[in-house]
Order: structure tokens, then sequence, then C-alpha cells
């Protein structure tokens, strides 16, 4: 069974005062799950006990002049475990393609950090009706031989679900992780990410391939985000 994981992405939100919001999380974090934050890289080194953490993203190289970017190897010296890769809105914002993804993926391996690599279709794709072939190359260009269960969660985020409120129908999720399942094997770990709130939580984490979910928004605060945890742990 692959592990169950209630992940945040606090984007670029997040100043010191928004660590009392990360203690709360980790203070009511639920048995049996991991409960993951990934806060901007500023926060990362006085992050709480008890919560795992990882980086949003990670460059490519160990070190270097690379002005502004962070190595997978700085992440986890700052206490991450684990590290965000191919998020729809680098390859938007950063014009990240598949081929950077897959060297990220490695550097977070090299770092000994475990990737969770996101790959999801735009509402163009999906309206004309490629959706699993958009994420079959996805993943077949981003993910490495040497994925494990230990070093990689795939993430499945519809670009056209993302921080717009619109949240993938069970049904969308279920046929999309399915197929997802049937490519990377029994034991890595599967997330849905998109608009995943308390209240559409459970019907996702019902799905018999849906082990997690990478939250966004309602990452940010206790109130929103231990919910969502307490409803996967029961799940
Ligand atoms: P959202 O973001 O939950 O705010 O839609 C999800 C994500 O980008 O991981």
């Amino acid at each position: 069974m692959p592990k169950k994981i209630a992940a945040g992405n606090w984007k670029m939100n997040g100043l010191r005062a928004a660590l009392r919001e990360a203690e709360a999380i980790a203070d009511g974090a639920p048995d049996g799950i991991v409960t993951l934050l990934c806060p901007p890289a500023t926060l990362l080194a006085s992050m709480p006990g008890g919560l795992a953490t990882g980086g949003q993203a990670c460059h490519s190289q160990e070190s270097g002049a690379h002005t502004g970017d962070l190595s997978a190897e700085m992440l986890a010296d700052a206490g991450a475990t684990y590290c965000i890769v191919g998020h729809s809105e680098r390859r938007a914002d950063h014009g990240e393609r598949d081929a950077d993804v897959r060297a990220q993926t490695e550097a977070a391996w090299r770092a000994g950090l475990t990737a969770i690599l996101c790959i999801g279709e735009t509402l163009e794709d999906r309206e004309a009706g490629r959706t699993l072939d958009v994420l079959s190359a996805q993943l077949a260009g981003s993910l490495s031989d040497g994925a494990t269960a230990e070093n990689t969660i795939v993430a499945y985020e519809p670009v056209w679900a993302i921080g717009t409120g619109k949240v993938a129908s069970p049904a969308q999720v279920a046929e999309v992780h399915d197929a997802l399942r049937a490519k990377v094997g029994p034991d890595i770990p599967l997330l849905y990410g998109g608009s995943v709130k308390a209240a559409n939580a459970a019907e996702l984490f019902a799905l018999e391939n849906v082990d997690g979910a990478l939250v966004g928004g309602a990452s940010l605060t206790a109130a929103d985000f231990l919910p969502i945890a307490e409803a996967l742990a029961a799940s």
C-alpha cells in the first residue's frame, strides 16, 4: 500500500508570522499519514518539528553561478526531505519543460529528497480529449528510471483546477489515477491537486488510487488544512 500524504504547497505566501499556522498544523497533524508543508524557502529552517517539510522547486545543479536559484542540497540542508518539481506554475512562469523537470527530479534524488513530481493537462487538452496522452508524455519525459516509492510521489494537478475553485470530479480523477497507477506500479503514492478543500476531500480520498492531496490555498491555515489531513487519515 502506498503511503498516505497530505501535502501543503504555500507557494509565494508566508512571512514569519505564518509559522504560527505551521505550528498549529504540526500540533494537530493526525497519526497514520504523512503531513507535509512546502513553505517558501525563507521559512524552511524555522519550521516546527513534527511536520515533514519540502521545497517548492530546485535547480538541477548542486551549486554554481545561478542567481536566485536554490539547489536541492540547500533545501535538504535547511531541513527539507521533499521537493515539488514540475509544478504547472513553474512550467508557466519559468518555462520549465519536461527535460528540466527530469533533471530537477534527479537533483532531488541526489540530495536525498523525495520528489513530488507534478503533471497536469490544460483545459484545452481535456476538451480535445487528449488528457491521458498529455499526462503519459509528461510522465515519460520527466520521470527517470530510478523512481521508487521512497524517492518519488506523483501529483496529478489539472491546470484548470489549480486556484480556480474548480475541482476535478471523482470520475475524472479516478480515470487519471487508475491510468497512472498502471504506469508507475503499485507503491508510488499518487496525489491529486487542484482546489482541494475540506468539503471535497473525503470523496477524492475514497478513490482507490488516490493516496492523498497536494493542497495550495487550503493549506495556508490550520483551520483549512487539518480537516483535509483528518479526512485522509480517516479514509
Ligand atoms: P490550489 O493549488 O489547492 O490552491 O488549487 C493546488 C496546487 O497548485 O498544488
